[in-house]
């Protein structure tokens, strides 16, 4: 168990915590990223064999320096937005435009138009555009977004599939996506599918695959089946974990069957998660009736995921992290509004005005998420190697 925490680096802060503790002196509250942790588990996604190209879902992290190092790496990048597709371009002018997959979901017209101009992969996950503009797809090559009838995930939040879902072409739509296609000579690229976020079993993927190879056989002409993100982490040590070769093995035995097609995949959270960790320090100590409260300086402002999903992660106080946890305390932000709980029933150790307090695999949808909610600035951002 322990070696395979060190083998996987989810640790890797409790080696560089004076670096943190500097760091945290030096910039207030931060959000950190090991690069180092994230060439980790780009390299987990990059042993996949079933695999041929990985696309980075940078909607989890835009940080510059992250989105550099999935570009040294090969990476592709997938795109919700047209904002999203001009910072890759910004950074990198001189990107092949088929490494970028652009995958908007009720976005309007003029964002289509600017995607084709910039001649990204555009994907459509709806038929409305096709019978309503369709001069501009005329003749285009396209990536269809699939909805496989089911959704997965964490939580209700983040399913993307089945009919409550406003993502996708469902499937009973074939026929008339079909008729579509072919009046309007669209060649289908490939055919994209993403059934939601923090996925923990690891035949999600092949699933997928089945799934979109049936409608591809009848489309007709489908080259690549994107199966989208998902790939869960642990965020707290008492998670399952996503057996990432179990993914591996079930993709290979239906590269087996299916040879033909190339499979790729776009995760943002698997990628990026474990290799952030968002730091703050202990404002003041409540104790209300049996209720203990440690404040810090930031709050759902800077990380809203413990408040939008219930999402739990492992919170340390990283100034005393050899003491023994005594106590259960409530970890809350300044924000006004009862829900601003960073960390709920946490056992921690006593706390003191001026701790440092770190917060566990926050790289993903930490700052992206945050905002300056009540005129309070979120945390920033600091990258180390
Ligand atoms: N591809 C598409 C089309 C997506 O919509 C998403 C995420 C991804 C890929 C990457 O998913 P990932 O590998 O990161 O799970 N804010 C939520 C997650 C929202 C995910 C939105 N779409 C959270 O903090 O849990």
């Amino acid at each position: 168990e322990g070696d395979d925490e060190k083998e996987n680096g989810k640790d890797w802060w409790k080696e560089k915590r004076e670096q943190l503790m500097e760091i945290m002196e030096d910039n207030g509250s931060s959000y950190v990223y090991d690069l180092d942790t994230v060439k980790r588990y780009a390299g987990f996604i990059q042993n996949l064999d079933a695999v041929s190209f990985g696309l980075y879902a940078m909607k989890a992290n835009a940080n510059d320096e992250i989105l550099k190092t999935f570009r040294k790496l090969g990476f592709g990048f997938e795109c919700v937005s047209i904002g999203e597709v001009e910072k890759v371009f910004d950074l990198f002018p001189d990107i092949d435009p088929k490494k970028i997959l652009f995958t908007p979901n009720f976005a309007p017209r003029s964002e289509y138009e600017k995607g084709l101009e910039l001649e990204v992969n555009v994907t459509l996950d709806n038929i409305y555009p096709l019978q309503q503009w369709p001069n501009l797809f005329k003749g285009k090559e396209l990536f269809l977004r699939i909805d496989p009838g089911h959704g997965g995930g964490h939580h209700e939040h983040v399913k993307t599939g089945g009919v409550q879902s406003k993502f996708g072409i469902p499937r009973f739509e074939l026929d008339e996506l079909k008729e579509l296609v072919e009046a309007h000579e669209i060649s289908v690229k490939g055919l994209h599918a993403h059934i939601g976020s923090g996925i923990k079993d690891p035949q999600s993927w092949k699933d997928t695959a089945v799934i979109l190879h049936k409608v591809a056989e009848q489309l007709g002409g489908v080259d690549i089946l994107d199966l989208g993100g998902g790939f869960g982490i642990q965020e707290n040590e008492n998670q399952a974990n996503l057996d990432i070769e179990e993914v591996d093995q079930s993709l290979q035995q239906f590269k087996e069957a299916h040879p033909n097609y190339d499979l790729w995949v776009e995760p943002g959270r698997f990628l990026v998660a474990t290799a952030g960790v968002l730091l703050s320090k202990v404002t003041q100590l409540k104790g209300k009736g049996e209720m203990q409260y440690v404040g810090i300086e930031t709050g759902m402002n800077s990380f809203i995921r413990p408040a939008l999903y219930g999402a739990r992660h492992t919170i340390v106080n990283l100034s005393k992290l050899e003491q023994p946890t005594n106590q259960t305390v409530n970890i809350v932000g300044p924000i006004c509004e009862s829900g601003d709980k960073l960390g709920i029933d946490r056992l921690f150790p006593n706390s003191e005005e001026g701790d440092v307090i770190l917060i566990a695999n926050a790289g993903a949808y930490g700052k992206v998420m945050s905002s300056n909610y009540n005129l309070r600035e979120p945390a920033t951002e600091k990258v180390i190697k």
